[in-house]
């Protein structure tokens, strides 16, 4: 599909970010990313590192059934505040492992740290839920990794096709 743009939301956890107390270059080099596809940024908050606020956004965004994908940065380690992956787990209804698993093993050729990202992925109702790192590079890295398959998972779930059987 390439006459259709997406809309995208970016859900930035921080802490420090959500104080003022740190820009949010993340979601900047996202934006940066995102420039060039079919997706454009439609809705984006910052909110600190509580599970609460984190899947009460999520619920709050993809309740509507307007946004086609949520892209949370940030809060996928294992800092004692990071908890991005539980809040995302409590509001999805199919998980779809193969975002984070591509993730991973994409960013392992770039650095072993890779494998200490617990990001998660999946669906709630129609909009799509996917942990990126924090750092504006793991971010933008990790968006590159996915984004060739995004625009797919979109129709697959909006029914806009049921053909799984494209070219890459
Ligand atoms: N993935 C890529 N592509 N590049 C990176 O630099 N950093 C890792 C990992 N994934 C990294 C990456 C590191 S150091 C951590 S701690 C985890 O992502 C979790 O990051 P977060 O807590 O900022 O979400």
């Amino acid at each position: 599909m390439t006459d259709t743009t997406y809309k995208l939301a970016i859900l930035t956890v921080s802490d420090k970010g959500s104080r003022g107390e740190r820009t949010d270059t993340s979601s900047e080099a996202m934006r940066e990313l995102l420039v060039q596809t079919d997706f454009s940024v439609y809705a984006y908050d910052i909110v600190p590192d509580e599970m609460e606020l984190i899947a009460n956004r999520l619920k709050n965004w993809a309740d509507r059934d307007v946004i086609d994908v949520i892209l949370t940065t940030g809060g996928t380690g294992l800092g004692p505040r990071d908890v991005t992956p539980e809040a995302t787990l409590s509001v999805i209804d199919k998980l779809t492992p193969g975002f984070a698993e591509a993730m991973r093993m994409e960013s392992m050729k770039i650095t072993s740290r890779a494998m200490l990202s617990r990001a998660v992925a999946g669906a709630r109702k129609n909009c799509l839920i996917i942990n990126l790192p924090g750092s504006p590079k793991a971010a933008r890295e990790c968006l590159g990794i996915i984004l060739p398959a995004l625009s797919h998972a979109v129709d697959i779930l909006r029914s806009h096709s049921a053909e799984c059987a494209v070219n890459d």
